[in-house]
């Protein structure tokens, strides 16, 4: 019976061709570039170990800088047939420059070409991630600047506790993101290192330059171990999802908050009707879709850090083919996170607050601890004061006195502002 199946052409090894190379025709076009940086080095390298020479090293860059342009162009594809970027590059430039072309591969293997590729690739977008958080963070201390005389509702169990602010409430996420930031930064460095020379895992008997094509790519350091190297495959990328996790967590946060604060039983921010969305049955609705599919994007991304665990855990020492399937989680994922930090900022600019949640008397006992601390200050011991007010509240004759004076480091009246930029700029150091 399969047989016949067999018989209408579907040979065996084009399924399995098909099956093995999966989405990678499609996804290595993104690391094209990479591909072609890594291999420039890798011939100025073998030029200088004297496995090229000097014409063949002209010819070969000529040529790989032609395919850039033509990457650029978006005039690059992997052919059908061909398996993957590496054998892409590596086919055009025998098809233009014959022999010279089939030279190129020496002292490397696809294995290391591909750690090449994700590790400059990573640099490149972990970079771009950190300056996507660094605006949405000035985003938010401009905010929080901006909003810091507008008192708003403190909770705990979600029930009405002490007064906060929209300037606290901005500056909070603004200085959370620093600490997701400094996993970037770990990330990046961790992607920030020279694979190429570990070849199939196991290094090479050519007398391979290492720290030429480190310095030629620019990376910070070199993977010095050659099986280390290879089994950063994996690590690396699971580092940047550990990083996008904690952004993600982060964002989604803020957007869970704002969905919550834009409910009428809240009402404290709202959106221009142009940012909301409707319903197809209730004429009135102005929806906040836009925070709530964040919130889910950004629950989808912290699945992340386990979804790249699970392929990987207990693989053993050495290349497996297993990992090509890294780029089809990840690849995605980093498009998912530059696109929700980009939509986070711009609707952030556009949130108006409400200056007068605090003159509904239902937040009245807001401002119980702050009445207690009035009594403290002028003399009464804190517990009778705690005592008094109490009562108050108990028979129903507290009246606030709605004042709010916070004075310390980190309170509504004193937002160190300038402090968490200062913080925030010694985090963005790391990247120089
Ligand atoms: N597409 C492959 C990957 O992403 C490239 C490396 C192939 N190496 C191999 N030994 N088959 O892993």
């Amino acid at each position: 019976m399969t047989n016949k199946l067999w018989d209408k052409g579907f040979q065996p090894d084009r399924m399995i061709e098909e099956y093995t190379v999966g989405d990678d025709r499609q996804l290595d076009l993104r690391l094209a570039r990479y591909d072609v940086e890594g291999s420039l080095a890798h011939i100025a390298m073998l030029e200088k170990i004297g496995l090229l020479t000097a014409e063949e090293l002209e010819m070969l860059s000529a040529g790989l800088r032609q395919i850039a342009a033509e990457i650029d162009e978006g005039r690059f594809e992997i052919e059908p047939g061909t398996e993957d970027v590496h054998s892409q590059v590596e086919l055009l430039l025998t098809r233009r420059l014959g022999d010279a072309g089939k030279k190129i591969h020496a002292g490397r293997s696809r294995n290391d070409q591909v750690l090449v590729d994700l590790k400059l690739l990573l640099r490149d977008e972990l970079h771009r991630i950190a300056q996507e958080v660094r605006t949405l963070f000035d985003r938010l201390q401009e905010l929080s600047e901006r909003h810091k005389g507008v008192l708003m509702p403190g909770y705990t169990h979600l029930q009405i506790a002490m007064p906060s602010s929209f300037g606290l409430w901005f500056g909070a996420y603004a200085e959370t993101l620093i600490d997701d930031q400094r996993l970037v930064a770990a990330a990046w460095h961790i992607a920030n290192q020279n694979p190429l020379g570990s070849a199939a895992g196991y290094g090479s008997s050519f007398p391979l330059d290492r720290e030429m094509t480190t310095r030629l790519m620019g990376f910070e350091e070199l993977h010095y171990n050659v099986v280390a190297a290879q089994m950063s495959r994996g690590k690396s990328e699971r580092a940047a999802a550990a990083a996008i996790a904690a952004v993600a967590a982060t964002v989604g946060r803020l957007a869970m908050d704002v969905c919550l604060m834009m409910s009428q039983n809240f009402g404290f921010v709202t959106l221009p009707d142009e940012l909301t969305t409707g319903s197809s049955i209730m004429p009135h609705k102005k929806n906040p879709d836009v925070f709530e599919i964040m919130r889910g994007r950004c629950n989808r991304l912290q699945a992340l850090p386990n979804e790249i665990a699970l392929l990987t855990t207990n693989l053993p020492v050495g290349y497996h083919r297993d990992l090509q399937l890294l780029k089809d989680i990840l690849f995605p994922a980093l498009d998912e996170m530059h696109r929700t930090l980009a939509m986070a900022d711009f609707m952030l600019a556009h949130l108006r607050v409400n200056e007068h949640i605090l003159d509904d008397p239902k937040y009245d006992y807001l401002f119980t601890v702050e009445d207690v601390n009035r009594l403290t200050l002028a003399g009464v011991p804190f517990r009778e004061a705690y005592r008094r007010v109490g009562r108050a509240v108990q028979a129903g004759e507290y009246r606030p006195t709605r004042e709010v004076r916070h004075t310390h480091a980190g309170s509504i009246g004193n937002l160190c502002t300038e402090q968490i930029r200062r913080k925030m700029e010694r985090v963005m150091e790391e990247f120089e």
